[in-house]
């Protein structure tokens, strides 16, 4: 492409970068809060067999309602005015919701740290985006968001339930009075909702502006791309509008009906995961040189309290174990974020920080 080409781009594009996703080739992989189990060889068979019925040749189903009603009958809600709406990851619904929002002077708001997703698309899409920081436990600072809220009157609130990095959940009061407060949309996004001992669902049909987001991601597809979005009938039908068509593919749409189908075998999976967390959780206090934060979610915040969070970074990685630095986000000076693998990643993410922190 020639400079005459780039000009023809929307100038905010050259300050802007890529998302950057690490390669994790050989090395032990907990920073992105994947599941670390795989389907038994039978499973994955069964699979096999259910999408060798799929027709490649034909577009997919461009409204599956037969996996709609998988989803609510084991997700919820199953309460008749809501309804929901279908994303390739919940990446993509950010971004719809985001659009289905962005005209002159509309404002996005969440706080910060946060799910970096919601900043970056508003970003993307030259919508405003305020962050309210949390206090120094990571709760919401209700004052500051109710002042945010009558500052900004935005469109579209964000609120990660549990947080990501942070891996608790917040107060349901102050959400359900951010929920009263807003004229604007307002999205509860579970993504950690397997892992955690709360959720909004029963709450959705109370708050005619709650969205309830999810995903499959974190449950142990994160390879399929699917998330999905909760909110009253209308509501649904006025976003879907903006929804490209055939957006879910037809071997999405039939593998999350077969995986669905197979739904203990995921439950199961997030029950041994809290189990390791916790025993990941005790592991990593031992170590002594570090706080760990109560966690809700498939992984642990740590703060390191001798050692350089980017040193000890390096560290681990020079032993193969990635892990996610985040101690550039505000409110984290020096701290981690590991992902809760099996048993035997677990045990060498602990062997190889107990290494870097002794060094
Ligand atoms: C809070 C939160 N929401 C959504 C997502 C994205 O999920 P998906 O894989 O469905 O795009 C993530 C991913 O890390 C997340 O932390």
């Amino acid at each position: 492409m020639s400079k005459n080409h780039f000009s023809r781009l929307r100038p905010e594009l050259a300050a802007m970068s890529a998302y950057q996703v690490p390669d994790a080739s050989g090395l032990v992989k907990l920073d992105a809060m994947e599941n670390p189990y795989q389907w038994s060889a039978e499973i994955n068979a069964l699979w096999l067999q259910y999408l060798s019925h799929a027709t490649l040749n034909r577009y997919p189903d461009p409204d599956p309602e037969g996996l709609k009603h998988q989803l609510q009958a084991c997700f919820g809600p199953q309460h008749e005015d809501i309804a929901l709406l279908l994303g390739n990851g919940s990446d993509e619904l950010i971004q719809l919701l985001v659009l289905a929002i962005a005209k002159p002077g509309a404002a996005v708001l969440t706080v910060t740290p946060s799910f970096s997703m919601y900043q970056l698309v508003a970003e993307m899409l030259g919508v405003d985006c305020h962050c309210v920081p949390l206090d120094d436990q990571f709760e919401l600072d209700q004052a500051a968001m109710l002042a945010a809220i009558e500052e900004h009157d935005p469109a579209l609130i964000f609120l990660a339930y549990p947080n990501n990095p942070t891996a608790n959940l917040w107060s349901r009061k102050d959400l359900e009075q951010i929920l009263t407060a807003s004229q604007g949309l307002v999205v509860i996004d579970e993504a950690y909702g397997p892992f955690a001992s709360a959720s909004m669902v029963n709450q959705i049909h109370e708050y005619p502006n709650m969205l309830l987001l999810r995903t499959a991601s974190k449950l142990g597809l994160a390879g399929l791309r699917f998330g999905w979005l909760a909110a009253a009938h209308e509501l649904i039908a006025e976003l879907n509008k903006i929804r490209l068509p055939y957006n879910i593919n037809c071997l999405t749409q039939m593998t999350m009906q077969f995986a669905l189908q197979n739904y203990p075998v995921f439950a199961q999976q997030a029950e041994k995961i809290c189990q390791s967390r916790e025993l990941l959780a005790r592991g990593l206090s031992a170590l002594a040189t570090l706080t760990v934060f109560p966690s809700q979610a498939n992984f642990l915040l740590i703060r390191l309290q001798s050692h350089s969070a980017e040193h000890v970074y390096t560290q681990l990685l020079a032993q193969k174990v990635l892990i996610k630095n985040v101690s550039k986000q505000t409110g984290l000076a020096n701290c981690l974020r590991v992902t809760v693998g099996t048993d035997e990643e677990n045990q060498a993410l602990l062997k190889a920080l107990e290494h870097a922190l002794s060094s």
